[in-house]
């Protein structure tokens, strides 16, 4: 059985590649073996979450890596493939090479985008670059709508526009305009283990659609 690699991925900072990438890791590793691997260095927000998690004293099976460049990626991806079930890349805010090694190296490219036209922008990039990595792998890309509010009329616009723009399919779980998704991400946790209930629904319902994904 190999891993299946899950990258996170835009070309705009700020969109929630972090919270999702971290938020899937911790999840997906109560039933299955993860490998988080933080591809945003110096930054390093998903190390950082992760050492603040191990003092929490979390004991699932969670991995934490970092890969700089290319090359150190293909190497810890191939560290882990046949160990763990999941591995989650959490991506750089750029168009650049080390986003291009995430897309060929990933079964699936998750693309987190709010509703505002900047990053709706952002994705026409990244577009190019999965059309490339489909020449060397069979990637599929699905948009994440975070920070969504489905009652405000830019949400609305913005997703009809990206439903004709983009080729690929949004995951039917949106996640929400939520504190909890903040407060989780600066204390180690996930907003599924915050006192907010929908949250934990939406949270639940982002595993479970990649873990059918997978299948
Ligand atoms: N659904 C959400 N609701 C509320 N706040 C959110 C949500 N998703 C992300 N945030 C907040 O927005 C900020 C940016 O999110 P995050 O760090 O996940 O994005 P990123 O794409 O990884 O950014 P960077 O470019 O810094 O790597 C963080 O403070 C995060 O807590
Ligand atoms: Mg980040």
């Amino acid at each position: 059985m190999t891993a299946f690699v899950i990258g996170l991925v835009q070309a705009k900072g700020g969109v929630g590649r972090s919270t999702v990438s971290t938020t899937l890791a911790a999840e997906l590793a109560r039933a299955h073996r993860v490998v988080l691997v933080d591809c945003d260095m110096p930054q390093g927000t998903a190390l950082a979450w992760a050492n603040l998690r191990r003092r929490l004293g979390r004991t699932e099976r969670l991995t934490v890596e970092t890969a700089s460049g290319q090359r150190e990626l293909t190497e810890k991806i191939h560290q882990h493939l046949h160990v763990a079930d999941y591995i989650i890349l959490d991506g750089p805010p750029r168009v650049g090479d080390l986003t291009k090694a995430i897309l060929v190296l990933s079964d699936l490219a998750l693309i987190p985008m709010g509703a505002s036209a900047a990053e709706l922008w952002a994705t026409a990039n990244l577009l190019l670059l999965i059309e490339e990595a489909r020449e060397y792998r069979d990637v599929v890309g699905r948009i994440v709508w975070t920070r969504f509010r489905s009652q405000t009329r830019i949400a609305q616009e913005l997703s009809e526009i990206a439903v004709s723009a983009i080729e690929f399919p949004a995951l039917a779980t949106t996640l929400g305009h939520r504190v909890a998704y903040a407060e989780a991400l600066g204390q180690g946790r996930t907003a599924a283990e915050l006192a907010d209930e929908q949250a934990r629904n939406e949270v639940a319902a982002l595993v479970a659609e990649i873990e059918q994904l997978r299948r």
